[in-house]
């Protein structure tokens, strides 16, 4: 038996399987984020090992036989957050979570520092763990002196499951301090922000096992003392790993709060200027590449809570059967952009309103820029040289076929469709757990799931989404205020 755990934004996902990876059970609880000031982001690292425990003793009630057989856990988590920990492991401060901005100068300082694009294998965003350390240096640099280590969040929740400080390579190429190519601590980009490599944990592969549950911890969740835990992974390779993205040509697009546009790739090919990220894969010798946008789903969100119309309801007035571009334009930069921009001061637009603008034509604009900007991450990505033949939808977003349909058209690019089930960043952390304690190939574990159907470009269509995806092109630098 193996449970992957997904330290999710809103909250922890735990999935019990068997090592053929049938689902035993599942079990998921929130917490919360505090925003003190605009821009930031912020968790409790305390609230994760709560949820975490929840989850643990919830699947061990639904299924106690199966957890009495529990043999490895992983854990997979949003990347990038830093969480500091002082002497004796004591945590510092709330972690500063992925999508907090507030280091967006530090971050640009970083970027334009000799060798750390080149090393780093990205360009800095202030979303990375690097600027956030110089922030803190900054601000609060009392805190900053008492800095032992620095874990991301899911392997903070792997030191509380085996007192070990540790890492994965998919992770850690998130931080701005890992050599992304030759999967290492970079002594150059540590010291670009003033931190030295004993202050980062020890690196392995996510399939690698890093320890054995904590014989204290086991016996207060009458847990086996035998359990093995894997490295785990960020958990957009997580995700790679659920749905079997592992070599070159495959990839997902995934429509959640932010957007995901990924691709796996055989070779380490950076093109930081493209705003393309640039990261380990959890299984060795891999990488993957994606471009991310801030607001996917949340731009959907954005249009329901301010006409108060169920998102659900507001895609399904526009029908199942794509039509021509709308007149709105939208840019969905409500929280600034990560791909292809890099930009955290930009904000969104709505252009093109008259005195008829329906809400169904507001929806199809939303709708049409959260694409636009998806297939900007298409465009980025090409230019690393990535190959796309499909791309697996996955996410919230995914259930709605008008948006499947435009998405398709738009990338002009076929979009398949999962068969009901599993294959999300906790499956991808449970088929870690799978291979690192049962020795089976990634390969072999990570599998495509079954799908349901592909949803092909519409292909009378795609020369006028062309067109218009061309004007949406041209409207961030006037958007920003470049006047050339
Ligand atoms: C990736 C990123 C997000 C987080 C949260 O670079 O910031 O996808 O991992 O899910």
């Amino acid at each position: 038996m193996f449970v992957g755990l997904d330290l999710g934004t809103s909250g922890l996902r735990g999935l019990l399987v068997d090592e053929a990876q049938n689902v035993i059970a599942s079990s998921e609880t929130e917490y919360d984020t505090q925003h003190p000031l605009p821009g930031w982001s912020e968790q409790d690292p305390a609230d994760w090992i709560a949820a975490c425990k929840e989850v643990l003793l919830d699947l061990k009630a639904q299924a106690p036989k199966a957890m009495a057989h529990l043999r490895g856990v992983a854990c997979s988590g949003h990347m990038h957050g830093a969480t500091l920990l002082g002497k004796d492991a004591a945590v510092l401060r709330p972690c500063i979570m992925w999508n907090d901005t507030r280091s967006a100068d530090q971050a640009a300082l970083l970027d334009d520092t000799p060798s750390v694009r080149d090393l780093s294998g990205n360009s800095v965003f202030p979303g990375f763990t690097a600027p956030k350390l110089a922030w803190i240096a900054d601000h609060e640099a009392q805190i900053f002196a008492q800095v032992e280590t620095v874990l991301l969040p899911k392997d903070f929740l792997t030191f509380w499951l085996t007192g070990n400080l540790t890492s994965d390579m998919s992770d850690s190429a998130g931080t701005s301090w890992l050599d992304v190519g030759k999967r290492s601590w970079s002594e150059t980009l540590l010291s670009a922000s003033n931190m030295r490599e004993d202050q980062m944990p020890q690196l392995f592969e996510g399939t690698d096992i890093v320890g054995t549950l904590r014989p204290d911890l086991a016996s207060e969740l009458e847990l086996p003392s035998t359990v093995e835990v894997a490295a785990g992974a960020g958990d957009n390779a997580a995700a790679a790993c659920g749905i079997g993205a592992l070599i070159e040509g495959d990839g997902f697009v995934s429509l959640g709060t932010s957007g995901v546009l990924l691709a796996a790739r055989d070779s380490f090919a950076p093109q930081p200027a493209s705003a393309v990220h640039t990261f380990c894969h959890a299984v060795p010798q891999k990488w993957y590449q994606m471009g991310v946008i801030l607001a996917a789903t949340d731009s959907l969100n954005w249009l329901s809570r301010t006409l108060q119309e169920d998102p659900a309801h507001l895609t399904q007035t526009l029908g199942t059967s794509l039509e021509a571009p709308g007149k709105v334009q939208f840019l969905p930069y409500l929280s600034g952009e990560r791909t292809p921009h890099n930009d955290s001061a930009i904000r969104g637009a709505l252009i093109g309103l008259d005195i008829n603008t329906s809400q169904q034509d507001l929806t199809r604009a939303v709708l049409e820029g959260v694409s636009f900007a998806l297939r900007d991450n298409l465009e980025a990505l090409k230019s690393t040289g990535a190959r796309l033949d499909s791309a697996i939808a996955i996410g919230g977003g995914s259930r709605s076929a008008y948006w499947l349909e435009l998405i398709a058209t738009v990338l002009n690019l076929p979009l398949e469709i999962p068969e009901q089930g599993e294959f999300g960043a906790a499956l991808g952390a449970a088929r870690l757990a799978i291979c690192g304690v049962t020795g089976a190939r990634a390969e072999d574990v990570m599998t495509k799931p079954n799908i349901s159907t592909t949803i092909a470009p519409r292909a009378d269509l795609v020369d006028a989404y062309e067109e218009a995806y061309a004007s949406f092109k041209n409207l961030y630098p006037k958007l920003r205020g470049d006047h050339a």
